[in-house]
């Protein structure tokens, strides 16, 4: 009964292991939260090794849970947060600097000066991103400009990176250093339209070839896991950036459909197929998944700031002691007031990218009290996601008649009033599944057909059951009166550069 498949999610705050048995149900769950490190404004770090324990003991949790031996695991599937860096000593094993989180803007400078030397249409060009320091080139470069003796180290080929798929992947295999297509295509240095590390960025960036993984599909052959680990080797079979394996989660297979997930940041993904379409709205082009030596592509939108909103309402503001209050008391808000929230707490993403800008609350009055400014920050989701759709409408406008419907995960989903509110802003009706495990469920996906235990694409298609479906139901006066303010209020808040 080896038919059960082991997914790791490797997020930004915690790592969790979910088992799911041969019919795709989730037979146990393990979560661990470890510890983020804030050394300067703008900087965010993790511990590499508070990754790799983590994530150890969550599996060994969840296995134990279900009550497994690992001839019960079929294969393990990884998906994780995208663009972390991670630079390691290949002898020793051992980091060789913290890692430095997505949402780290400390390259901020050098990403400008590239831009201002005209660089940019080039990276985009070859890349689908833009010149920003959420992506992981600069970084590496950072890490190896700022530890002695680190580039001497790189040039004698005595160090490797990798996002934190890779990391993973070295620690569990005793020494595979590999990527998938999805993770690579986060990077600045991987061009998307030939599947492979770019020479010409490799030197703009100053990242030395050997450092690199090797590049593969993302349900493919990784290797297995040392003995010590689970008594018995385990076979990794998939590996996909988070958000791309929310997009296989979702079954979101078909150009034109787009999937959006709801966690501390909220990415869109629209797939688009076999065509990379570049964008003319500041949206950026990825590899939504590559099987088969095949890439299918996506046009995404990342915002950095969505269940983060809800937290700031409950440990900054304290005005709801849990997540699940936000909506109940957005509901009591009074619908004559205007209140906006402009949730740019570390800048503003898609499609502004704006790196200095900072939060903003307009339309406050006397009367104005916690429950209009919870509903500030839901709306302030929505409207940010209505920016979004938008932007992809303009770059592919047959993503308009291909599929006007938006599946969603992720945390913020269960709060019904937060998706009605969606559906309404955006005039257009927003699905949410049975299963909300959709991350963990595409890295399972990717691992269980590269092990033959679980069907193919079509039938993964059927797989996915919806849970209720939310119909827009908004005035569209109202709707556009309301978007007007949401851009009036981005506008006063943009920086001015
Ligand atoms: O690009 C960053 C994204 O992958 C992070 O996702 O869910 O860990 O916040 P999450």
């Amino acid at each position: 009964m080896s038919a059960h498949i082991l997914a790791i999610d490797q997020g930004t705050t915690s790592s969790r292991a979910i088992l799911f048995d041969a019919g795709q149900r989730v037979v146990a769950v393990a979560q661990e939260e470890f510890e983020q490190h804030f050394p300067r404004s703008g900087w965010v770090e993790h511990e590499p090794e508070d990754i790799w324990n983590s994530t150890l003991a969550v599996c060994r949790a969840a296995i134990a849970r279900a009550k497994l031996a690992p001839r019960d695991i079929a294969g393990i599937g990884i998906t994780n947060q995208r663009e972390t860096t991670v630079v390691w000593d290949r002898a020793s094993g051992r980091a060789i600097h913290r890692a430095i989180v997505w949402q780290d803007r400390r390259t901020a400078e050098t990403c400008a000066a590239l831009r201002a030397a005209g660089h940019e249409p080039k990276v985009s060009g070859r890349t689908g991103l833009i010149l920003d320091p959420y992506f992981s080139g600069t970084k590496i470069a950072w890490i190896l400009d700022q530890v002695p003796g680190a580039r001497d180290l790189a040039k004698q080929g005595r160090l490797a990176f990798g996002t934190v798929d890779s990391w993973l992947l070295w620690r569990l295999t005793g020494g595979s250093h590999a990527t998938d297509a999805t993770n690579a295509s986060r990077t600045l240095l991987y061009d998307i339209h030939r599947g492979a590390w770019d020479e010409e960025l490799l030197d703009l960036i100053r990242v030395p070839r050997s450092l690199l993984p090797e590049i593969k599909d993302s349900a493919a052959d990784y290797g297995s896991t040392l003995s010590d680990f689970f008594g018995a080797p385990i076979r990794i079979l998939g590996i996909a950036g988070d958000q791309q394996a929310a997009v296989v989660g979702q079954a979101c297979f078909k150009p034109g459909m787009i999937k959006s997930t709801y966690g501390t940041g909220c990415f869109a993904l629209l797939n688009t197929g076999g065509r990379a379409v570049a964008s003319k709205n500041r949206l950026l082009t990825t590899v939504a998944y590559q099987l088969n030596g095949q890439r299918s592509y996506a046009l995404e939108g990342a915002i950095f700031i969505a269940g983060a909103a809800v937290q700031w309402l409950r440990d900054g503001l304290r005005i709801i002691a849990n997540a699940a209050e936000s909506g109940v008391l957005a509901e009591a808000a009074d619908l004559n007031q205007e209140v906006y929230l402009v949730p740019a707490f570390v800048g503003l993403g898609a499609p502004y990218w704006d790196a200095e800008a900072r939060g903003a609350l307009f339309g406050l009055t006397r009367s104005t009290g916690p429950a209009e400014i919870a509903r500030a920050a839901l709306e302030a989701v929505c409207y940010q996601t209505h920016d979004l759709l938008e932007a992809m409408h303009a770059d592919w406008p047959e993503a308009q008649s291909a599929s006007s419907v938006l599946r969603v995960d992720g945390g913020m989903v269960a709060s019904d009033w937060t998706m009605q509110c969606l559906a309404d802003i955006l005039d257009a009706p927003v699905d949410r599944p049975r299963i909300l495990e959709t991350t963990a469920l595409g890295a399972a996906y990717l691992a269980g057909m590269q092990a033959g235990v679980y069907p193919g694409l079509e039938e993964l298609t059927r797989n996915w059951h919806l849970d209720r479906r939310f119909t827009p139901a908004m005035d569209e006066g109202v709707r556009r009166h309301k978007l007007a303010g949401w851009k009036d209020a981005v506008a006063r808040t943009l920086s001015k550069r």
